[in-house]
């Protein structure tokens, strides 16, 4: 059912944990499940996603593709993490199973919420940004790996 990459990223899953004084934090929340994922953004003063970790309260698709999209962010500025589409992070994990693709649009979103965190702290305007509805803002994430 699953992809080898999903089991991997799953069962080994790569910058979880937290940034202290992160340039931006997202937390979004899937109303239907209650799944809950946050993403810490660090990121230089050209723009550069230099680190990013990541908390998912939630289900292994959740898991892994909160780990892969971390892994796709990581190196690239913010407006080409922008354009990591949850499409992006399936196809990197060799897809999921259709009831699964809302957990691929969690991951889309707190990259989306962290960069709007980011962007409202520091006066940034990132091209074609808004912030997701799915926002939390700084909800505590009680379950931790
Ligand atoms: Fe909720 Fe996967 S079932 S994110």
């Amino acid at each position: 059912m699953y992809s080898e990459k999903v089991m991997d990223h799953f069962e080994h899953p790569r910058n979880v944990g937290e940034i202290e004084n992160a340039s931006g934090m997202g937390t979004v929340g899937n109303a239907k499940c209650g799944d809950i994922m946050r993403i810490y953004l660090d990121i230089d003063d050209n723009q550069i996603i230099r680190d990013v970790k990541f908390k998912t309260f939630g289900c292994g698709a959740a898991v892994a593709t909160s780990s892969m999209a971390t892994e796709l962010v990581k190196g690239k500025s913010v407006q080409d993490a922008m354009q990591i589409t949850n499409k992006a992070v399936m196809e990197a994990l060799d897809g999921l199973p259709p009831v699964k693709v809302h957990c691929s649009l969690l991951a889309e979103e707190a990259i989306h919420a962290a960069l709007w965190d980011y962007s409202e702290k520091h006066g940034i305007k990132i091209e074609g940004l808004t912030k997701p509805k799915t926002d939390i803002g700084e909800e505590e994430v009680e379950e931790e790996y």
